[in-house]
């Protein structure tokens, strides 16, 4: 399928979409809630310690390496990300009283910001032992009771004895997973008919992620398929996994709609409200010229079977890029609306780093699996 194939199904999708949401914003909202515990103040807790010790970090406020730093201060801000997670889904439905679940607990902030929010019952699930040790550390200190549970979301017997959930969130896991197809049908499974599923995605079409990708920041490699991605990042990182891959939104949307979810993309909302959203594609286009300056001159001492595909879709998407730019000039002089609603969609296929989903199940087919 061609790229020029794929941005039309995105378009029509995008178009389908646009008409259905209203123009709320979400994004105007504080960003953050203050964590209102903060945990005693000791000179290294067993969280920071646990987090230190994954990364083979001495000092966590010197650290040299910039991917490693990246890592460490993404873990270290997980009650904050949590608490902005949690505001955007209260815009949506009440917490109180209410059965939460996040699946790729991670370090488990997620589930301290939604139990502090007043859930009646948070819990967290995730396939790596040592964050759910973090995530055990984590509630200790905050004094919360949540449970958290070593568990994978592709196996069946793993998340049935789970129940079912009134809020699911699902926050940069998917693209980890390697059957998306097999863990969205489970994850429709432990949502309850009126249920509610937040969902993260990095988007791989993102200008800022072709440029310096959000996990190791290669040049390229969201781009890339999975088999080359991986042998591009075993080329710089020989003793480390590479679990990343990257899908369109259309890809996942289509997966939701085989499930019996509908969803709602949230990034359209603040778009549309944006009052200078050329000045924000003239960003995108001076980042998107820079990565096809960085494709012409790409000195990477990878194999040249690799280097070629990065440079070819790189030019590729840049140039793609391009010529949706001139289209969108080129409307601004005939049709001011029509030139407003095709920014709305490069901003959101070119971009936005992060896809933002509030999922549900299409309420005429929801059919109970128990
Ligand atoms: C990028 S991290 C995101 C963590 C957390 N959701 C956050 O936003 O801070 C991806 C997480 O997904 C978890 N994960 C990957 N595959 C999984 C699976 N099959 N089942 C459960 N968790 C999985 C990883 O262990 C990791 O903690």
């Amino acid at each position: 399928m061609s790229a020029g194939y794929k941005l039309n199904v995105l378009l029509n999708l995008y178009h389908q979409f646009r008409e259905r949401i209203p123009f709320r914003h979400w994004r105007k909202s504080k960003p953050a809630v203050p964590v209102s515990q903060k945990p005693n103040e000791v000179k290294e807790s067993r969280f920071e310690r646990l987090v230190r010790e994954y990364y083979g970090v001495e000092d966590i406020k010197n650290i040299t390496d910039p991917v490693k730093k990246m890592w460490v201060e993404w873990s270290l801000q997980t009650v904050e990300r949590g608490h902005c997670v949690k505001d955007i889904v209260s815009q949506h439905t009440s917490l109180e009283g209410k059965r939460y679940l996040d699946i790729g607990c991670g370090h488990g902030g997620f589930v301290v910001a939604f139990k502090q929010a007043g859930v009646s019952e948070a819990m967290g699930i995730d396939i790596n032992p040592t964050w759910i040790e973090c995530s055990k550390a984590l509630a200790e200190e905050y004094h919360i009771e949540m449970p958290c549970y070593q568990k994978d979301i592709l196996k069946s017997d793993d998340i049935d004895e789970l129940g079912m959930f009134d809020i699911i969130t699902c926050n940069d896991v998917i693209e980890h997973v390697p059957g998306p197809d097999a863990a969205i049908n489970h994850i429709a499974r432990l949502l309850k008919p009126t249920g509610l599923l937040f969902m993260e995605i990095p988007n791989k079409f993102s200008a800022a992620f072709i440029k310096s990708d959000g996990h190791f920041k290669l040049f390229g490699i969201t781009l890339l398929p999975k088999w080359m991605a991986d042998r591009y990042f075993n080329h710089y990182h020989p003793d480390l996994r590479h679990s990343v891959r990257y899908k369109s939104l259309g890809y996942y949307i289509n997966i939701f709609s085989l499930e019996g979810l509908e969803c709602e993309i949230l990034n359209l909302r603040h778009i549309s409200e944006e009052t200078n959203k050329e000045g924000r594609l003239q960003k995108i286009q001076e980042m998107m010229e820079d990565c096809k300056q960085q494709a012409a001159t790409f000195e990477g001492d990878m194999p040249m079977e690799i280097k070629g595909k990065v440079i070819r879709r790189v030019s590729t998407i840049t140039s793609l890029f391009e010529r949706q730019f001139n289209h969108y000039i080129a409307l601004k002089e005939n049709d001011e609306r029509q030139a407003d609603s095709f920014a709305d969609h490069l901003i959101l296929i070119f971009g936005e780093d992060f896809w933002r989903l509030i999922v549900k199940h299409q309420k005429s087919i929801f059919v109970n699996p128990s």
